[in-house]
């Protein structure tokens, strides 16, 4: 098992998340004026920011959940999702937006991507809060991307290391490997 993290550096503030998410809420509202989309949260990382972004957006909106196995204690994606709880919503004739914490390879939001599309939603894009570009292995089509960040692992605002730092309410890089 790996020792736990020590906190590096504050990548990204309180106010400067804040910010960035009602910019990406008026992103959203100009897309989707009167659509009504349903929002969905990639548990347990996406907690946070997706009730930051429900309260920033003037628009009707729905919310559902999908939880999915992350890391566990490891910093270092499987590429094997599994889905721990399905979503409630039929989603056929939907307009879905996935609401995800981070993007690091991609390979978590393709399996939900693939998932989700299979069952014929209106339309799919992805809201997500940080992207590793650079680290991306499959190149997931981001509609609304709050901030790319290098290949650091971080935490805070509901993003965790071995299920700590989720409540920190700004994102700092963390050195977990020694
Ligand atoms: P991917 O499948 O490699 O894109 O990994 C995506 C998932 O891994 C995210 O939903 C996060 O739960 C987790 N993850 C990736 N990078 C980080 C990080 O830097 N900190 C915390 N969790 C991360
Ligand atoms: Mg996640």
């Amino acid at each position: 098992m790996l020792e736990k993290g020590k906190i590096d550096e504050i990548l990204f503030s309180e106010q400067q998340i804040s910010l960035r998410v009602r910019e990406l809420a008026r992103e959203i509202e100009r897309d989707y004026e009167g659509g009504s989309p349903l929002l969905v949260g990639i548990l347990k990382g996406a907690f946070v920011f997706m009730a930051d972004l429900v309260r920033a957006l003037e628009i009707e909106v729905k919310v559902d959940f999908l939880a999915i196995a992350s890391y566990g204690m490891s910093t270092k994606t499987s590429g094997i999702v599994r889905i721990l709880k399905d979503i409630d919503t039929d989603i056929t004739g939907l307009h879905v937006i996935v609401v995800e914490d981070i993007i690091d390879t991609g390979l978590t939001l393709n399996y939900v991507l693939a998932n989700l599309k299979a069952r014929n939603p209106a339309s799919l894009e992805v809201c997500a809060l940080l992207n590793k570009r650079e680290a991306n292995k499959i190149d997931i089509p981001v509609k609304y991307e709050g901030f790319p960040i290098p290949d650091v692992f971080v935490v805070g605002y509901g993003l965790d290391f071995a299920e700590e730092f989720r409540n920190l309410p700004y994102i700092a890089s963390i050195q977990p490997h020694r």
